[in-house]
């Protein structure tokens, strides 16, 4: 119950058992093939495009960035935790002017700081984090995409935590160039980087006066590979496309709709049993992330003494903050598989039962009620 990665179902850890064939063989081509449609079906887009890079989201943040941006562009990224700070870290590594749009650790990036920020330079793209892990805030996207075009720039999006737990709609967006990773809503083990990238980010990537300064994340080759030509570029890790291909399956088979209906039902379920324990989230309340739970640490707890128990006493693993939350925060991940009634009630009950040891009036039965 961290911030990833998540519980994996037990066919997905029977598809990586399955024998190797090569990464050229015709079935794994059909695997492929199957695997870029059933990404195109969470995504919720149409783009060719769209397949997974070998590595984990970070390989995807950079496969973004590198294929985009040459020295001296401009790009605007929005920053209110841990992998907003990563982007403009790799953006610049590219080689890119970076405007940082800041917002607290806990809030979302508004609509309103990235117009202002437009006014004052233009950049190529305009970037942000769609579900922060580190601080448990969902920013709305809709708005800053059309902010975005509006200033003829491309939107890229970390989708790393939200796909497969809530709605993450590309072509209606607009999104042109999108990352993730497996091992969050999607259950899968980490080790794949799904991505899309519109007509626009592929021509961008085609006009570039330079060559990509990555030759393993360079779009212009690993088309050829993903594309119709199957030319080798280099040797797909097949037992993680068994696994994502499978996870991806169940995804579908599950619904979109009802996945993300179940991680919301088990993320109020979770909110309202805390309640009754007097804890809180803490997280911008209306912007609150189902999926990965930031819990404020109260008054006189020793956050970390309460994490080590829940480990060693209770199986259970959860997150610490990061940065300015360090000490503040829990992180608890209801991602994927891991999204279940029991699992929040587990974790109550454990959660309860160390706060009463510590000495803290905790009323466990109205808690376990609260949570339905
Ligand atoms: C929002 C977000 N972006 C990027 C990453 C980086 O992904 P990875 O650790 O798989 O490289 C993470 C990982 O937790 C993340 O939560």
């Amino acid at each position: 119950m961290g911030p990833g990665p998540s519980n994996v179902a037990p066919s997905v850890l029977q598809a990586m058992s399955r024998p190797l064939v090569g990464h050229l063989d015709p079935a794994f081509v059909q695997m492929m093939e199957e695997i870029k449609g059933m990404l195109r079906g969470v995504f919720q887009t149409q783009n060719e495009m769209t397949f997974p890079v070998s590595g984990t989201g970070s390989a995807g943040m950079e496969f973004c960035f590198v294929n985009l941006i040459e020295p001296g562009d401009e790009v605007v990224v929005g920053v209110n935790g841990v992998f907003g700070t990563r982007m403009v870290e790799v953006a610049e590594r590219c080689g890119a002017k970076v405007t940082k749009v800041e917002a607290p650790w806990g809030r979302i990036i508004e609509p309103q700081q990235i117009a202002d920020a437009l006014k004052q330079c233009r950049p190529k793209l305009v970037a942000v984090v769609h579900a922060e892990t580190s601080t448990g805030v969902l920013t709305p996207v809709e708005e800053i995409a059309r902010l975005a075009h509006e200033a003829a720039a491309l939107f890229v999006l970390d989708t790393v935590t939200s796909l497969g737990g809530c709605s993450v709609k590309i072509d209606a967006w607009q999104v042109d160039a999108v990352y993730s990773g497996t091992q969050k809503c999607l259950s899968c083990p980490p080790g794949l980087a799904p991505v899309s990238l519109s007509k626009r980010a592929l021509e961008t990537a085609a006009r570039r006066k330079r060559k990509v300064q990555s030759w393993y994340l360079d779009v212009n080759l690993l088309s050829s590979y993903w594309g119709q030509e199957r030319v080798y570029h280099h040797t797909a890790p097949i037992t993680m496309n068994y696994a994502l291909h499978e996870a991806l399956r169940l995804t579908l088979e599950e619904g979109l709709e009802n996945r993300f209906r179940r991680h919301q039902q088990n993320h109020e379920s979770l909110k309202s049993g805390l309640a009754a324990m007097g804890l809180r989230l803490a997280a911008q309340e209306g912007h609150q992330l189902w999926q990965l739970n930031t819990v404020t640490v109260p008054d006189g707890v020793d956050e970390a003494a309460v994490r080590k128990r829940l480990l060693s006493d209770f199986n259970i693993e959860i997150g610490a903050g990061l940065g300015p939350l360090k000490g503040k925060i829990w992180r608890v991940g209801l991602m994927g598989e891991t999204s279940t009634k029991e699992n929040v009630k587990t974790f109550l009950r454990a959660l309860g039962q160390i706060l009463k040891d510590s000495g803290r009036k905790v009323d466990l039965e109205a808690a376990l009620a609260a949570a339905g």
